[in-house]
């Protein structure tokens, strides 16, 4: 039996006796490791989010995962950017006036590639561009990073899955070795099953907080589970380990977006194996050696 496996059917033996354990002591229990931190669109507290500016800020703050949001341009270019609209990060606005509601997909990678993606952060950063995802695998490259890529709004681009999956092999991060540093996570389990289909060999995540009587359908083609940090508790992230995922491992659980000490505390002491955070800074400090 897996040692997580074992932990839980221990913590359940033990019943009430368990939960009389200091909540940091809990993952302790299960295998002594603190949880991965993982920067959230990089260091995005501290740098504009999703840009490569983020990515190196994460890396200054000795982060070794990074998490980014990849979508579609329209003549078919991957960028990395959070929301469905330019809008929030970009001044599309000034520079494309008359192209409301300035959706990603309605622009080519040219035109996105004149945008400041810093200046609505700091003045510090602008002239920060929204990187391809090419540009942006290259940078996390460079710092010797793992990645943790989600597709974003799949449903808006059909085929992305293919089109991620052929830049990331044609960068490498497919090869046998390279891909233990990478993760492919969504919303959507379409997208994830799809993208297990094409390259069973990339470990992927689910993010939401399904039913635990449905975790075992998750488990054919998620590696993780990953709930928002308000709806996780620690029987659920014992429930997820219980399960054996594509890779014949424990499901892990990586949780978002922690943003504080008391927080990070309190999920690592539920057992998770990852925090994203936009402070990865603040979580590291948090968590023991
Ligand atoms: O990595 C988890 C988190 O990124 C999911 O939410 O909206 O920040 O992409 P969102
Ligand atoms: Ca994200």
């Amino acid at each position: 039996m897996h040692v997580r496996a074992a932990a839980a059917l221990a913590t359940a033996l033990l019943g009430t006796a368990a939960l009389l354990l200091p909540a940091t002591d809990v993952r302790a229990v299960e295998d002594g490791t603190p949880p991965v931190v993982i920067a959230h669109r990089g260091g995005s507290a501290y740098a504009p989010e999703n840009t490569l500016a983020a990515v190196d800020e994460a890396a200054r703050l000795g982060a070794v995962w990074v998490e980014n949001d990849v979508q579609r341009t329209r003549d078919g270019q991957l960028v990395v950017l959070h929301d469905e609209s330019l809008q929030r990060t970009t001044d599309v606005e000034q520079v494309f006036p008359g192209r409301a509601p300035w959706k990603v997909k309605d622009f080519t990678a040219a035109e996105i590639a004149r945008l400041d993606a810093g200046g609505w952060f700091s003045t510090a950063y602008a002239g920060a561009r929204v990187p391809t995802l090419k540009q942006y695998v290259h940078r996390v490259d460079l710092h010797r990073q793992k990645l943790l890529l989600e597709l974003k709004n799949p449903e808006l681009y059909p085929g992305i899955e293919r089109e991620t999956l052929k830049l990331l092999g044609n960068e490498g991060w497919l090869d046998r070795k390279h891909r233990s540093r990478l993760v492919v996570q969504s919303f959507s389990a379409t997208s994830l099953r799809t993208v297990h289909d094409l390259e069973p060999g990339v470990r992927t995540g689910f993010l939401g907080t399904p039913p635990v009587a449905d975790l075992h359908a998750y488990a054919a083609f998620a590696d993780q589970i990953n709930p928002s940090y308000t709806s996780v508790s620690r029987a659920y992230v014992s429930a997820v380990h219980a399960f054996n995922g594509p890779h014949d491992k424990p499901l892990e659980v990586s949780t978002w977006t922690v943003n504080t000490a008391a927080d990070a505390r309190r999920v690592a002491g539920y057992g998770v194996d990852g925090i994203i955070t936009n402070k990865p800074d603040v979580v590291r400090d948090a968590l023991p050696d």
